[in-house]
């Protein structure tokens, strides 16, 4: 692909995007003077979409009018609420409905898959995850570990960049569960890694892992809605995603997981049971015995918060409107053009930690200032002074990622200008 630095190019871009009205479809947060903001933040919370607030008043207008008969009684009665999201998600992940359920919030999901997915022994008790993983699957991986009996110092095996790379080489990955698979009971790595927006070689690491008799989920909240994802062929056992970062559900929004189909009738598997996951035909009889559903509704727990789930309607008619591959053909010219601006005009101030490959990246590209911390930092507060959104991560990260649903390649144009401006 080739750019042109030219504002004149972003704007005949945006002309030319047969995806360009669906901006319209977004609330678009503005500056003091009322000028939108540029939002590149889409990573860490994804923007509203207008039509969010009509599936909130639909449930409140509901909850007022018919109050208990609501589970039963309206155009989305509250019983069978959480089955009109799996066909949605089963398409976004690549997975049939039957293996996927919104439900909970990820860290949550995650801890219900490790009690069923990770069943250490003395001779494999450990679980590989990624060095720089995001804290609270670390965190929810330890205390897996410490709930079984181990100890996260011996059974938390992790795999880095090697000294000197940013991205983690899938070669290493496969190696090591080569080397160690007969020791690990569990792989659980992202799709999408939080802070390099490195994408992860799904397939080749879940065959790896099942060949080595591990079981193996993903992370994939950075790559839900924004990579394409095939959870379903690779094989993975099991794997959970929130739906606020690309998916635009809203802050806190109800998380997703997918359970492969070869355990949707394996009903000896090991799990934290809840009567939502209690075949639905004797759910209010409440037999004394669970009898858990086939599929991953058979992991639910509790009954869904409507009104926490209803945003998430809204957003799934809205990538099913598109599709996936609409969004990711657009998604890789944005973010190459970011890319290409950035090492056109920045390149002696700052280095992408993020793949060049378009394979091995998703919208995200994080950056870091060739500058001190502190220095970096003033330059990050300058562009949101300006309102130009992007996050900061801590020690020296700044990530920023063009959504193919809401933003032009004038603000990826307006981003580099801004930066350029920040850093002189
Ligand atoms: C990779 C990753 N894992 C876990 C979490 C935590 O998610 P939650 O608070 O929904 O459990 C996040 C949140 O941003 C994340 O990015």
């Amino acid at each position: 692909m080739t750019f042109s630095l030219e504002r004149s190019f972003a704007e005949q871009q945006d002309r030319a995007d047969p995806l360009a009205k669906l901006r319209n479809e977004f609330r678009i947060p503005r500056r003091a003077d009322g000028s939108e903001q540029v939002y590149l933040c889409g990573h860490s919370l994804g923007l509203q979409p207008k039509t969010v607030a009509a599936f909130v008043q639909e449930e409140l207008d509901n909850w007022a009018h018919r109050a208990v008969e609501g589970h039963f009684e309206s155009q989305r009665p509250w019983l069978t609420y959480h089955e009109r999201f799996a066909p949605s998600l089963a398409r976004l992940v690549g997975a049939q409905p039957l293996e996927v359920v919104a439900m909970n919030t990820l860290t949550v999901n995650l801890h219900l898959m490790l009690a069923t997915f990770y069943r250490p022994t003395r001779e494999r008790p450990k679980i590989l995850i990624e060095k720089h993983a995001f804290s609270s699957d670390r965190y929810a991986v330890a205390s897996q570990i410490r709930l079984h009996g181990f100890d996260p110092a011996s059974s938390m095996l992790e795999i880095g960049p090697r000294p000197g790379e940013e991205a983690v080489r899938t070669q290493d990955v496969l190696a090591l569960i080569e080397r160690e698979g007969a020791r690990i009971a569990t792989v659980m790595l992202p799709g999408v890694q939080f802070l390099n927006g490195q994408r992860f070689d799904l397939r080749a690491i879940a065959q790896q892992a099942r060949a080595a008799g591990c079981r193996v989920g993903f992370d994939l909240a950075h790559a839900i809605g924004n990579v394409p994802i095939e959870l379903h062929d690779c094989g993975a056992d099991f794997a959970v995603w929130c739906h606020y970062k690309y998916l635009n559900a809203g802050p806190g929004a109800i998380g997703g997981c997918f359970v492969h189909e070869r355990h949707a009738r394996d009903f000896d598997l090991v799990r934290l049971g809840g009567w939502w996951g209690h075949d639905k035909a004797s759910r209010f009889q409440m037999p004394h015995e669970m009898q858990p559903l086939p599929g991953a509704e058979g992991w639910q727990i509790s009954n869904l918060p409507i009104l926490a789930a209803a945003p998430l309607l809204a957003s799934l008619a809205q990538f099913d409107n598109v599709g996936m591959p609409a969004l990711r053909a657009k998604s890789l010219r944005l973010t190459a053009y970011l890319e290409s601006l950035l090492r056109a005009q920045l390149a002696d101030s700052l280095t992408i930690l993020t793949p060049t490959d378009p394979d091995a990246r998703g919208c995200q590209l994080s950056l870091r200032l060739k500058r001190s911390p502190s220095e970096a930092l003033k330059v990050f507060e300058a562009l949101e002074a300006g309102g130009f959104v992007g996050d900061w991560r801590e020690p020296d990260v700044i990530r920023a990622a063009p959504v193919p649903l809401y933003n032009t390649f004038a603000d990826v144009w307006e981003f580099a200008a801004a930066l350029g401006r920040a850093l002189r």
